[in-house]
């Protein structure tokens, strides 16, 4: 495995009329290829944001400090509009939004298309039904001819994966793609993307807030707080061995049907962007919390193997 994507203390704010939003604060993490990477965290956290900084879709209003690398070349905005889409896809939690509602789906896919591969109209056309079976679309011919709308959800969401198949990238960004269907088609679609990436070895950067996926899918974890990386480590590694008092609640906010109890939720909320101060981040909803973590940001250190914390009380965690 060697490195394909890395982010060196980046950090995203936004200019509002209220004040500045700090959306990312000195983030820092690699991604692998062939690697499945989750990124999870509450909503608000930072991991919409940081998938758009990759593809250089932030929106005017954003300012950005550090460094991302992809291929060891610098993601500048004009690199990031020749990765978009060819070296990069991206797919989102509402299909529907990205789904031109006016063009058949055989149409949408052979635009993506010629921008790949400059073939004839009839090689398009083969090509957009192979890859309408590659994400286990059989009724091909029905889909190719349907509009968007004459598509279920879960369709739709397939749609959208051959979509990217048809880049032929080499990092897939999953922002919470089956967080709108219902669960059985969501590990439909999960299993899918887990069996691509197999086939065809891409990397996925799947962001999502749900635990229960992340056990399924990710071969390493990264646990995002207002912002900032607050843990990262192989899955094993951050189950056996959880460090981060956050990543703990996070943990025990799983449902699980057998448990009698209903779980207990983390007290409080994410602290407001703006107003953002020295410590750390997750102090006012800290159960371990020492003074000392009011006013002294922790630094993320790897404090085992590949296992990066930002707690000051890792020492007495890590045995
Ligand atoms: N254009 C913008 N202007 C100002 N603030 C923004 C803008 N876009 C995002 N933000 C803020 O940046 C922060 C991170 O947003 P982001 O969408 O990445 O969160 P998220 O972790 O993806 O949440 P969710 O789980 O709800 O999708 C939020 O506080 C959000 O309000
Ligand atoms: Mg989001």
């Amino acid at each position: 495995m060697s490195e394909l994507l890395r982010f060196e203390n980046f950090s995203l704010t936004f200019k509002t009329l209220y004040g500045e939003v700090r959306a990312l604060r000195n983030v820092s993490f690699s991604i692998n290829t062939d690697e499945i990477v989750a990124l999870v965290g509450e909503t608000g956290c930072g991991k919409t944001v940081t998938g758009l900084s990759i593809v250089g879709l932030l929106p005017e209003n954003a300012r950005t400090s550090g460094k991302i690398f992809f291929k060891g070349t610098e993601v500048t905005p004009n690199t990031a509009k020749r990765m978009r889409g060819k070296e990069v896809a991206i797919i989102f939690q509402d299909p529907t939004s990205s789904l031109n509602p006016l063009y058949k789906i055989e149409q949408q896919l052979m635009d993506v298309l010629k921008n790949k591969q400059n073939v004839s109209q009839r090689e398009l056309k083969s090509k957009v039904l192979e890859l309408l079976k590659q994400v286990q679309l059989f009724d091909t011919d029905r889909v190719s001819r349907a509009y968007p709308h004459e598509l279920s959800g879960g369709m739709r969401q397939r749609v959208m994966i051959a979509m990217a198949l048809a880049c032929e990238p080499s990092l897939l960004i999953a922002d919470e793609p089956t967080t709108a269907l219902d669960v059985t088609v969501q590990r439909q679609i999960l299993y899918l993307i887990w069996e691509l990436k197999q086939k065809k070895g891409f990397s996925v950067l799947f962001i999502t807030h749900d635990l229960g996926i992340v056990s399924q899918l990710a071969d390493r974890v990264i646990v995002m707080y207002a912002g900032s990386v607050v843990e990262m480590a192989p899955k094993r590694e951050l189950f056996l061995n959880t460090m981060h008092p956050y990543t703990l609640g996070l943990l025990s906010c799983v449902l699980d049907p057998r448990r009698r109890k209903l779980p207990k939720p983390i007290p409080g909320s994410l602290p407001s962007l703006e107003q953002l101060t020295a410590g750390c981040a997750f102090y006012d909803r800290c159960g371990e919390a020492l003074s000392m973590c009011q006013n002294h940001t922790p630094e993320l250190i790897e404090v085992r193997p590949g296992h990066y914390v930002s707690c000051h009380r890792w020492r007495e965690k890590c045995g």
